[in-house]
């Protein structure tokens, strides 16, 4: 499509000795007003130029070249605003669609790049927890935008299936399996196997010892040890993937923390040879102080273990072997932004192409807030994610239920709204801000959330349905998309390649899930004024070609945020 900031910035330059890059930077969207589509603020020109923004204004109004994009130019307050010609923009938009139809957007910016997303990264034999959950639907979303850019995507789920804490369950487990139905319920019954060994320990330093031993067996690679070790993985992972199965969550990679045991022995010898390992307190240290980081990074404890950054540090080493990364992005929680600055830090002294470690990105997120009640996290009994979603889908199916009756496919459509709520929910605001976990209002029919959009969606389709005509893009007389309610459309249509990779470059979701209630909004509107199916053929044409449109958009989009869409509902 043209790049309509592209030909106004054409045509400023004409008549303005300024870079390229500043007249593009500057250029804005004008946003639900009468005063024109696109504005060139002069102010910070002005100092340059030394002349008063308005005169700037003035000058390049009178001096513009129009054309067929570009039809009217404004001075006002030192902004000059210009207008679009909205036939050739609602062509643009047209021609793309009949041009890739449900790709309708998608573009190759990324040219085989390859960037990794490190998410969702649960702790092996404990809860999945909620904050776990963000980083999954974060990750995912982000993964999504990526692949849609046209960049080689690689979902990594970096697993906690490493720590001192194996050699407890070991030994717990050794004591008491039989107590526990492990196969059953792995997560709840190791969780409580480990609160019980952990007593123990605090009890008895002769049991403290033998969970230590445990540990420097599996290290070793003893090989019963082990064996139970990847028991628990494997039982862990059967629940996890329950809890991927609803969220339609797919990884390319499991290679979690234990991959790199073998991997570390190379990251402290580079540190050791590129003098940047200190003593303290007989750990060896990264000292960050000239990184302007107060706390050194822990490279290996007195004892000589290493540590979870030892092992993101190897991480990164494989990684830009294996994957010539062009980004690597890791998604958890604000309570490790200290940890990823230490590593991004010190991956600067692993001889390290500079590209690598440009690449390095952490995206953190804010916690979540449950309402008080059922789902509260009492003391030992953490919310589980599985249980909310299930709740959701059940609280989405009584409010369809009671709208609608007992409506078919009401299992599959509850599903996909009240999954798709609660991704909604977690990627409606700017993803640093703590989240609230409130069902009665993600799953309110009428306010800004997933339901709303879904709703909006298959009222586009039902009428398309009961039209039963493919419109041809030859058959469109686009002078019938003038009024305004179609052309605030057409612009939002326009937009959504640039909102697809604005979300991505800022790795923010939320300016996806705006755009896509600006957009059902903006077909309310329209629905409400235009009548789809007119008895004016042309009109009833162009319309429904719009519409067209519209329904692929918003489900695109919510697909892009991992949200199913129902075809009825
Ligand atoms: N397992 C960690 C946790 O639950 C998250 C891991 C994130 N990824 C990483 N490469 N450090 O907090």
């Amino acid at each position: 499509m043209i790049d309509i900031k592209k030909e106004i910035t054409n045509i400023i330059k004409e008549n303005l000795d300024v870079s390229e890059n500043i007249i593009y930077n500057n250029i804005n969207e004008i946003k639900e007003s009468d005063k024109g589509d696109y504005t060139f603020p002069c102010f910070t020109l002005s100092k340059e130029l030394k002349k008063a923004p308005n005169i700037i204004a003035d000058e390049l109004r009178d001096s513009i070249d129009l054309n067929n994009i570009i039809e009217k130019v404004e001075s006002v307050n030192g902004y000059l605003n210009f207008y679009i010609n909205k036939e050739v923009l609602t062509k643009e938009v047209f021609k793309e669609y009949d041009l890739q139809k449900e790709n309708y957007g998608s573009v190759n910016i990324g040219n085989g790049k390859t960037v990794l997303i490190d998410y969702s990264s649960p702790n092996i034999a404990k809860p999945f927890h909620i904050g776990h959950m963000r980083s999954t639907i974060i990750g995912k979303a982000l993964y999504n935008f990526y692949k849609f850019l046209g960049y080689n995507v690689v979902g990594i789920n970096h697993l906690g299936d490493y720590g001192t804490q194996f050699g407890k369950l070991i030994e717990g487990y050794k004591l008491w399996s039989k107590e526990y139905n492990i196969e059953e319920n792995p997560i709840d019954e190791l969780t409580k196997i480990y609160v019980r060994i952990n007593n123990l320990c605090e009890e008895d330093n002769d049991v403290l010892e033998r969970c230590r031993n445990n540990f420097k067996l599996l290290e070793e690679g003893d090989e019963y040890c082990v064996s139970l070790w990847n028991k628990f993985k494997e039982l862990s992972l059967k629940e996890f993937n329950r809890t991927y199965d609803l969220l339609g969550s797919k990884f390319d990679s499991l290679k979690g923390e234990a991959f790199y045991i073998d991997k570390m022995g190379e990251v402290i010898d580079i540190l050791e040879k590129n003098n940047k390992l200190t003593l303290s307190e007989g750990a060896k240290v990264v000292d960050l102080s000239e990184d302007g980081i107060d706390t050194p990074c822990i490279i290996q404890k007195s004892n000589g273990s290493s540590i979870y950054a030892t092992r993101d540090l190897a991480a990164i080493l494989y990684r830009s072997r294996t994957y010539d990364y062009y980004k690597n992005i890791y998604v958890t929680g604000s309570d490790q932004i200290l940890h990823f600055k230490q590593i991004f830090a010190v991956s600067k002294y692993l001889g390290l192409d500079q590209k690598y470690i440009d690449g390095l990105e952490h995206v953190p997120f804010g916690m979540v807030r449950l309402p008080e009640g059922k789902l509260s996290t009492r003391k030992g009994n953490i919310v589980k994610l599985e249980d909310l979603l299930l709740d959701s889908i059940k609280h989405a199916k009584d409010i369809i239920k009671e709208k609608r009756g007992d409506i078919e496919d009401i299992d599959d459509i509850s599903r996909k709204v009240g999954i798709g709520s609660v991704i909604f929910n977690d990627l409606y605001n700017s993803r640093i801000k703590d989240e609230v976990f409130d069902l009665n209002e993600m799953l309110n029919f009428q306010g800004e959330t997933c339901p709303y959009i879904q709703y909006m969606y298959v009222r586009v389709n039902s009428i398309i349905k009961k039209y039963d005509k493919n419109v041809l893009l030859n058959e469109i007389d686009y002078s019938k998309l003038n009024d305004e309610q179609s052309y605030n459309i057409v612009k939002l249509l326009y937009n959504f390649t640039d909102i697809v990779s604005m979300a991505a470059t800022k790795s923010e979701p939320y300016i996806l899930s705006r755009y896509l209630i600006d957009l059902a909004k903006a077909y309310s509107a329209f629905y409400n004024t235009n009548k789809v199916l007119s008895d004016d053929i042309d009109e009833r044409n162009a319309r429904i070609y719009l519409i067209n449109i519209v329904g692929e958009v918003l489900k695109k989009g919510m697909n892009l945020l991992g949200i199913q869409m129902p075809e009825k509902m």
